[in-house]
């Protein structure tokens, strides 16, 4: 039965570098251009900034989410960036979130119950590319608090 299909998702994890250290303003700017953008194609998500860097999940339908990925990378607000994932999936991990935020500059590190274990961490660091599985793990400890 066609309409019993059920049509894998694509989910991709990158990291980047921005230009130059972005403020709050910049950030709620860029969150609101993406989440206008994402609701419309149907893609969901989570984005963290720390230390001028990004890591951003993007999940929905496979075309989507490749013509987003290219437009994002094509932004001269950042640079450097870097697929630590790409899959095939049946299922969203985050369901909820046109795209979730946390900037975590500002939060105090013991805030998120196992996250000190990454803080050490780049997000742009060998590490991420080695173990994708911890940067799901990172930007799932921050579902709750969007
Ligand atoms: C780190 C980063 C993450 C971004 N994430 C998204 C996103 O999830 N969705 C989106 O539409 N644009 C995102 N953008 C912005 C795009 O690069 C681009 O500026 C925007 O999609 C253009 O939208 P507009 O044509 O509606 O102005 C992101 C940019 C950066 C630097």
């Amino acid at each position: 039965m066609e309409g019993m299909q059920s049509h894998p998702l694509l989910r991709i994890v990158y990291s980047s570098v921005a230009v130059h250290p972005f403020g709050r303003q910049e950030l709620l700017d860029l969150l609101d251009v993406a989440r206008r953008n994402n609701a419309a194609l149907d893609v969901t998500g989570m984005l963290l900034y720390r230390r001028q860097r990004f890591m951003q999940l993007l999940e929905g339908p496979r075309d989507n989410v490749e013509s987003l990925y290219d437009r994002i990378e094509a932004d001269p607000r950042h640079t450097s960036c870097r697929v630590l994932l790409s899959e095939l999936a049946e299922k969203r991990e985050f369901e909820s979130w046109s795209m979730g935020f946390e900037d975590l500059d500002s939060l105090s590190p013991p805030d998120v119950p196992g996250l000190s274990d990454y803080l050490e961490r780049s997000f742009d660091s060998d590490f991420f590319q080695r173990e994708p599985s911890a940067a799901l793990l990172l930007l799932n400890l921050f579902k709750v608090r969007v």
